[in-house]
């Protein structure tokens, strides 16, 4: 099975070489925990090997997305600039309709809160690698049996367009349909922070929670974000 290269060196050789080519993989974890952060190493990997790449960001805007890419030492930003990488404007479009219904009282039904799979329409053809980060709005006011049939169609759409995708979810939204979104994908990666029980210190943990067809570390992995993005720390002596 072919494989793109997930752009934390250290993680390639841990999945068989790296994510899947033309499949999903999803993000979950609390917020903070490194989930875009998981995904802006995919995109810059990408971007710097000549492929086309999209960002769909529903809760920040573009400007921000390139700064957390290079505060971590991914210049995304020339990419950007000559049009191989693009990001979507659907979180300035949400805001904008949030302005609207109050100034204006509109009542309608938010499009974009309850057409998950409409996000299909906006990617162009000549796309290979995709990140929607993240899927929570759409989640709100959707019952988890909708969730799953709009996100199965979704994810089948995004293997038409012969994508190589990455889709973000957090824990509210997780809670919010069931946890059922990890059964419609290749692979699930969680991330989270949590206290050693001995130190009380506050560690970073990548989970490899499944990817079909391929060898994965069954163990959290340890990491940190330093300015050059994730970095995996060595197992504690025990
Ligand atoms: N340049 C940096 N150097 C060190 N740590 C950083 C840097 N940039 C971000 N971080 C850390 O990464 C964390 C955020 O990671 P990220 O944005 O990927 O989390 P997330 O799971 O996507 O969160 P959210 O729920 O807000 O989407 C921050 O809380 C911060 O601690
Ligand atoms: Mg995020």
């Amino acid at each position: 099975m072919e494989r793109i290269h997930t752009g934390i060196e250290e993680l390639d050789s841990k999945i068989d070489g790296g994510y899947p080519l033309n499949r999903t993989m999803l993000v979950t974890g609390t917020t903070g925990s490194g989930k875009t952060i998981v995904g802006l190493h995919m995109i810059s990997r990408g971007c710097l090997e000549g492929k086309k790449c999209m960002i769909i960001a529903t809760e920040e805007p573009a400007e921000d997305i390139l700064a957390q890419a290079e505060s971590l030492g991914m210049d995304v930003r020339k990419y950007y600039e000559n049009g191989s990488l693009i990001i979507d404007r659907v979180y300035e479009e949400r805001t904008i309709h949030a302005r609207n219904v109050l100034a204006y009282g509109i009542e309608e039904i938010d499009d974009l809160q309850s057409n998950l799979l409409g996000l299909l329409d906006r990617i162009p053809d000549d796309i290979d690698i995709l990140l929607v980060d993240n899927i929570g709005v759409f989640t709100l006011n959707m019952s988890p049996n909708e969730f799953r049939a709009q996100f199965d169609s979704l994810i089948y759409g995004f293997g038409k367009k012969n994508l190589t995708s990455m889709v973000i979810s957090d824990m509210a939204s997780d809670d919010r349909t069931g946890g059922i979104a990890v059964y419609s994908v290749y692979g699930v990666i969680k991330t989270s922070v949590q206290d050693d029980p001995y130190t009380g210190v506050r560690q970073r943990f990548l989970e490899i929670i499944k990817i079909r067809n391929t060898r994965i570390p069954l163990d959290p992995l340890r990491f940190e974000i330093n300015p050059n993005g994730i970095v995996f720390l060595k197992k504690e002596k025990t």
